[in-house]
């Protein structure tokens, strides 16, 4: 029977309970919910709502179930519909209805539902961001030690300058820092405590929103309460977070597939990260990038999901938004399986660049170096000398010789009104010195990738500290919580000194 089966006169169909009940879904947010019902009833006793008799025999009861919890001897139960009328229900049971019926105080499934899932996205988002610190710094890593390795930079996908392994390794960073700090931002929007709304409109109980908020380790009390119960914007914001760093990881994705396919790229993915075919036996196939492009498809069908199912619901609970759930865990899933994954693949990814040099030199990949080259020696106009390059590129390509062939390319200059000594010219084109040179800052130089990379580093820093903060201050208040239901139910506080406790920091 329904906690709620009073004013029923016809019990629920079948259908009606397995089209709604959502203890599989829930499961994840046991713990927070044990959590959140705790916290809920020492603000009761100390704000004198509950009397510390009966408020000690919930504590036990609740703390028991932490524990059951904890070592997977507390089973959902479908009938009983959501996590939320299970504790309920079995602390009833458990206390009889005089003392676990009492719990429900000032309380609702609509403030509840959005306490335990900010407190389980909160977890997984600071879950995510330890392993993005871990990917970026693998990232980091690998850039400085290939901080001079040669490969060819493309831009149309078609060849364009030279670069290093570590220029490119290091933009992926660069990028991926900025997925971590929407990360941080996210958990702001989502570390607000909304316990206390009720169902809509606050409680008549003289509550203590304050105690609850510090006892959940929430950064500050979400206020308005209509707001509070029926607003999902944090759900998007982290949907938002996952599908944009999917987005990103697809990209390195699509870069490893790509380039891993052909003999001349450089770069080769670890037997580790390669599965072989069943039937050519020579095959070694990238199923980790090739997955990773198509499940970011997850994330971002999550943040679609999550849009539809919010955009119609009106202030004021509607039971759309359990809908929510689904793809949040999804999208949750699927990002920190894929940055998971990424981490190894980069940390034994392996760099080739004996073809990187011919490779350059083919597609007149210093072209633009010459030009430079010209422009500052000479005092000419660098579109002057973009031209002249232009067409002795143009007249090189049609004899099949590349810059390689500096007799006959200083030689084409002079002709055409250029004089240039051909050490200078050798010395222009060659890829590994133009690489040597692009040292404005953020340039691809192994000199100022390295400074890049200490720039990058430092704001990691600052990222991870930024996590490690909201992680301290949430297992503080979880611990605080514990602690302090176990002196109260050992008779150690009264109430009052619980509510002075519960704020002393
Ligand atoms: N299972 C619900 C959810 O996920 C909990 C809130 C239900 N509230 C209600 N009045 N039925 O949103």
């Amino acid at each position: 029977m329904a906690l709620w089966s009073s004013r029923f006169s016809t019990p629920m169909a079948p259908a009606t309970l397995s089209y709604s009940e959502t203890t599989d879904i829930d499961r994840r947010m046991l713990a927070h919910e044990l959590w959140a019902s705790l916290a809920h009833l020492l603000m009761l006793c100390a704000c004198g709502i509950l009397d510390e008799g009966r408020g000690r025999e919930i504590a036990a009861e609740l703390l028991r179930m932490m524990d059951q919890a904890e070592h997977g001897d507390f089973k959902l139960d479908p009938a009983l519909e959501d996590v939320h009328l299970n504790v309920e229900s079995r602390l009833i049971e458990r206390l009889g209805l005089d003392i676990g019926g009492r719990l429900h105080m000032g309380r609702s499934r609509n403030d509840q539902v959005v306490t335990d899932s900010r407190l389980y996205v909160r977890d997984a988002l600071l879950a995510i961001g330890r392993l993005l610190i871990g990917l970026v710094s693998a990232l980091l890593d690998r850039a400085e030690e290939q901080a001079g390795t040669l490969t060819l930079g493309y831009t149309h996908s078609q060849a364009a300058q030279p670069i290093t392994f570590g220029f490119w390794l290091s933009a992926h960073a660069s990028a991926l820092l900025r997925d971590l700090k929407r990360l941080s931002d996210a958990l702001e929007t989502v570390n607000l405590c909304p316990l206390g709304s009720g169902a809509l409109a606050g409680t008549s109980f003289p509550i203590d929103r304050r105690l609850t908020c510090a006892l959940l380790g929430f950064d500050d009390i979400l206020r308005h309460a209509l707001d509070a119960t029926s607003t999902r914007d944090y759900m998007l914001e982290t949907a938002s977070v996952c599908a944009t760093c999917m987005a990103q990881l697809s990209r390195l994705a699509e870069e490893i597939v790509v380039w891993s396919s052909s003999a001349t790229s450089g770069l080769k993915v670890s037997d580790a990260y390669t599965t072989g075919s069943s039937i050519m036996p020579q095959k070694r196939n990238p199923v980790v990038a090739e997955l990773a492009r198509a499940k970011s498809a997850t994330a971002f069908g999550a943040l679609m999901e999550i849009l539809s199912v919010t955009k119609s619901v009106t202030m004021g609970y509607s039971s759309d938004l359990q809908q929510d759930k689904p793809p949040i865990w999804r999208a949750l899933d699927v990002t920190s399986e894929t940055i998971g994954a990424f981490t190894g693949l980069i940390a034994t990814l392996e760099f080739e660049t004996k073809n990187a040099e011919d490779a350059c030199w083919r597609s007149f990949a210093t072209a633009t170096e010459l030009a430079n080259y010209l422009t500052s020696t000479q005092q000419r106009p660098f579109r002057e000398a973009y031209d002249l390059v232009g067409r002795l590129v143009r007249h090189l390509e049609s004899h099949a010789m590349t810059f390689r062939d500096a007799n006959v390319s200083v030689a084409w200059l002079a002709a055409n009104g250029v004089k240039m000594p051909l050490e200078e010219f050798v010395s222009s084109v060659d890829p590994r010195r133009a690489v040597e040179r692009q040292t404005s800052t953020g340039g691809t130089s192994p000199e100022e990738v390295r400074a890049t990379i200490v720039a990058l580093r430092d704001q990691l820093g600052r990222n991870e500290a930024r996590l490690t903060d909201v992680a301290r201050r949430s297992e503080l208040a979880l611990a605080k919580t514990r602690n302090l239901a176990t002196s109260f139910l050992k008779s150690e506080l009264s109430g009052v000194e619980l509510s002075r406790e519960i704020l002393a920091s």
